[in-house]
């Protein structure tokens, strides 16, 4: 099968981790971003953020010289076939997406199909609200004095995939979703994705441009509100005693209808998606006027859901004044090194705010901890020495490595011997008596301490 050239715009997690699965998979592909010391990492073979296996495929890629960097976007447009932008769209102050890379792409793709004269596909694989594909096409057509549909070809294909994943959820996706402008585009498109995944290709839905948009963002409000929904459920749980969110979302779970995925309670989720496209879906809908009261719930519980660890500590610790409080995890999910929004921030703050001691260890993001609390709070070099002399520990991210440690040890040299499970990484069947251990979504599990 042919496989077109390719030019991908912005080298975030998404295009990066695109450009290494395509090139790695025989494409021939040219990188291009905005930030020249990004450029720089790439080239040397490091990816400017910690995604498992990335590292390996991206070297394998530049060795194979499949994939090529450049800091001219339009010599990128020149000499490929297809262009995807993949650049970010974050939030503006009144939630709506922020789409002044997308408009900078834009541009100088149309500078570079104005010196083309054969057709190219233009693939928007950011995360765009609807009606803007369109209006995409309508700029490239003012820049170009072309015609789309015609010269150029036009698709929207938002991408799925998880931080931390970003590798497997490329190169082996759930669905591909293609919305085109015309049916060439489309047809190009997946043939594309036909090369990349060969035999084993997930299904493909072929949509309207809109329909693309719109199916990025339900996807993910979908998904938060199902995490809202299980810290719902944990919140009712911790007053009955007896119960346990891990068995009822099993239970719940089991139901096909229901799925036993994006269940796991804890302290609310973060990240640099669900919190920016929950809220631009809201913006939405108060441009069209239609409310959306599913999505404002989910937000509103994620709110409070952090806060409950510092409750938590008050409750067990009184005044949390000169109280020592070890957090463990400080990436918004585990297999990342990313903070953004990450749940640990917002406890972090309020326990500052309370006058506690802070002392944070996490297996990837210090550095960013770094970043955005310099020397406020104390940095730790593993987990054992964060917990030492602690009045207290709270689990804010679920990393394997906290998984396997037991409790025992980690209470061993704390001053109290108290444990807030944000992540319910510890059994609590397992629990020695002499440790106070309380978890998201627990009711208390003897009558004697209701
Ligand atoms: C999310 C979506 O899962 C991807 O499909 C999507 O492509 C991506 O956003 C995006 O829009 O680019 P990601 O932000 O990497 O991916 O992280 P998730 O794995 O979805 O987790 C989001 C948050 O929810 C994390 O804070 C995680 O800890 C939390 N979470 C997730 C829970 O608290 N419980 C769960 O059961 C699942």
């Amino acid at each position: 099968m042919h496989k077109p050239s390719i030019s991908i715009f912005g080298l975030g997690y998404v295009g990066l981790t695109l450009a290494v699965g395509l090139a790695t998979r025989g494409f021939k592909v040219t990188g291009y971003d905005i930030d020249k010391e990004k450029l720089e990492y790439i080239a040397r073979g490091e990816p400017p953020f910690y995604e498992p296996g990335l590292g390996e495929l991206l070297q394998k890629a530049l060795s194979e010289k499949n994939l090529a960097l450049t800091t001219d976007p339009i010599k990128a447009v020149v000499e490929t076939d297809v262009t995807f932008i993949t650049v970010g769209t974050p939030e503006n102050p009144d939630g709506s997406a922020d789409l002044t890379y997308l408009l900078k792409a834009l541009e100088d793709i149309g500078r570079g199909l104005l010196l083309k004269s054969s057709w190219h596909l233009i693939v928007i694989r950011s995360t765009v609200p609807p009606g803007t594909s369109r209006r995409a096409a309508k700029l490239l057509e003012k820049y170009t004095g072309k015609v789309c549909g015609r010269d150029f070809g036009l698709c929207m294909n938002p991408e799925f995939l998880r931080e931390g994943n970003a590798v497997e959820d490329t190169l082996y996706p759930d669905r591909i979703v293609i919305g085109e402008y015309d049916k060439r585009s489309g047809d190009v498109l997946e043939n594309l994705y036909r090369a990349l995944h060969g035999e084993n290709s997930p299904p493909i839905l072929r949509t309207s441009l809109e329909n693309a948009e719109l199916i990025k963002y339900a996807n993910n409000a979908f998904l938060a509100m199902k995490v809202s929904f299980i810290n719902m459920i944990a919140n009712l749980c911790e007053k009955i005693p007896g119960a346990d969110v891990e068995e009822v979302a099993k239970g719940i779970g089991m139901d096909k209808r229901i799925g036993p995925y994006f269940l796991r309670a804890g302290l609310g989720w973060g990240g640099s998606c669900f919190p920016k496209d929950l809220k631009a879906l809201l913006h939405l809908g108060r441009q069209l006027e239609v409310r959306l009261p599913l999505v404002e719930a989910t937000i509103e519980i994620n709110e409070r859901q952090p806060l409950k660890a510092v409750e938590l500590a008050e409750k067990l610790l009184g005044d949390l004044r000169g109280k020592r409080v070890a957090i463990l995890g400080l990436a918004f999910k585990p297999g990342t090194d990313d903070m953004r929004n990450a749940v640990s921030i917002k406890i972090i703050d309020k326990l500052l705010e309370r006058g506690a001691y802070v002392v944070a260890y996490d297996p990837k993001a210090m550095n960013n901890a770094r970043r955005i609390f310099g020397n406020k709070i104390e940095y730790a070099e593993n987990a054992i020495s964060c917990v030492m002399s602690a009045d207290c520990v709270i689990i804010a991210t679920e990393w394997e490595e906290f998984k396997k440690l037991e409790p025992r040890d980690l209470v061993r040299h704390m001053r109290n011997p108290i444990i807030i499970d944000g992540r319910r990484v510890f059994n609590p069947k397992t629990i020695p008596e002499n440790i106070k251990y309380v978890a998201i979504g627990l009711g208390s599990q003897t009558e004697e301490d209701p």
